[in-house]
């Protein structure tokens, strides 16, 4: 029987081989050693799936390996980010203590002397209200004197923060200032977001904490990466590709993380006999299966919220072959040519098309291409509106 597919095409799940990602990886290590390490602010920034949360999870993964603690956050409203961050950072803050304790080690906090006497309460539980109630940067800076004496630290990710208002995120990062950076406390801080947190930053509306960060730009898989990424789950499972077939998938791919998962799970499931080797036949099925899937899972929801202006934008740029002029996509648009810039701007941090040169734009890759098409003929736009 053949053994479970390796393949993760989820987002978040771990993938069985985490491609590239070198250079983050390794300027992140540097924060174990160095309280002042400029990585101990990172954030990761890319388009949808491309592998901001897998990544996360695997600093995550080395800070623990490391014996450091983890507080993991993700943005899920425009406010409440702090409130989530100083609840878990509380729990933490409790746990470390009644770990401290010997569980039979009870402290008096209290004489009543209505009915029953003496109430022995743990400590632990005086402690514990006294953390829930304290504030973010009181919690950090306990924890982060206590990391000091133990010799670890502490890592906060959160992940989405573009979701966050701007304003909770300068209050968060005035609070990780002055608990962690300027005390060279053992604080490290980690985020991800879409580029539209980086328009942000250059827009003016920017927080100096996000500016001053390591930032990491999380693109797509070069190819010798996606191929390391669809090969080594097969062979380490006793599998094999073909060599032709490999270059197909991977070409496919476009190094695109999330299709490169799709690729390989349809390989898997759909390969006569992975003992002997997938064939470039099955890996062209697979790339066919995995394409379909792709636009609707990854464009669709951004699709979805887009404007009927932002649609018809994206439909007059499809009767350029390649890149098109701004121009020309005005003049098909048949609207206000004086709105044509924002919605260019709408369009680039929404990640549907890219700026190719002064005047120009693209799809931001060619299944972006075929997935307008697609819906657009669904939806009943014309090629000319
Ligand atoms: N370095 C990598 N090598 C191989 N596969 C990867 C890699 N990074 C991510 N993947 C795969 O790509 C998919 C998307 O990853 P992930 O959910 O982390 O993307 P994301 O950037 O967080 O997306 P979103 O912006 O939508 O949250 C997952 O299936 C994951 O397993
Ligand atoms: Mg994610």
């Amino acid at each position: 029987m053949r053994p479970v597919n390796p393949f993760s095409p989820s987002f978040g799940i771990s993938p069985p081989v985490l491609a590239g990602r070198r250079e983050v990886l390794r300027s992140f290590d540097s924060v174990f050693d160095n309280v002042r390490s400029p990585s101990h602010a990172t954030l990761l920034w890319g388009l949808r799936g491309t592998g901001k949360t897998v990544l996360l999870n695997a600093l995550e993964d080395r800070a623990r390996a490391e014996g450091w603690l983890v507080v993991s956050a993700a943005a899920v409203g425009r406010e409440g980010l702090i409130d989530q961050i100083r609840s878990k950072a509380s729990a933490l803050l409790d746990s470390v203590r009644s770990m401290q304790e010997a569980p039979s080690r009870r402290a008096v906090t209290g004489v009543s002397v209505m009915g029953t006497g003496i109430q022995f309460e743990r400590a632990s539980a005086a402690e514990r209200a006294e953390a829930e109630e304290a504030d973010l940067e009181t919690v950090l800076e306990t924890l982060g004197e206590w990391l000091i004496e133990q010799g670890t630290g502490l890592l906060v990710t959160i992940d989405e923060l573009h979701v966050s208002a701007t304003d909770e995120i300068r209050e968060f990062g005035s609070v990780f200032q002055l608990a962690s950076r300027r005390a060279e406390r053992p604080v490290a801080f980690v985020g991800a977001a879409l580029p539209e947190l980086e328009d942000r930053l250059t827009a003016g509306d920017a927080s100096t904490f996000l500016q001053r960060c390591r930032r990491h730009e999380i693109s797509n898989l070069r190819p010798s990466e996606a191929a390391i990424a669809l090969r080594e789950p097969i062979e380490e499972a006793g599998g094999r590709i073909d060599d032709d077939a490999l270059e197909i998938a991977v070409e496919a791919s476009m190094g695109q993380p999330y299709l490169v998962q799709m690729i390989g799970s349809y390989l898997w499931d759909d390969a006569e006999d992975l003992a002997r080797g997938a064939t470039a036949d099955e890996a062209r099925r697979a790339v066919a299966d995995a394409a379909a899937q792709f636009g609707r899972h990854v464009h669709g929801p951004v699709w979805n919220r887009l404007s009927d202006l932002d649609k018809r934008f994206l439909v007059a740029m499809l009767a350029d072959a390649g890149t098109s002029a701004i121009a020309d996509v005005g003049r098909r648009w048949g609207h206000s040519p004086r709105s044509l810039s924002t919605y260019r701007k709408r369009l680039l941090s929404a990640g549907m098309i890219s700026s190719v040169g002064r005047g120009r734009a693209a799809f931001a890759d060619p299944t972006i291409r075929q997935y307008v098409e697609t819906r657009a003929a669904a939806e009943g736009f014309g090629p000319d509106g």
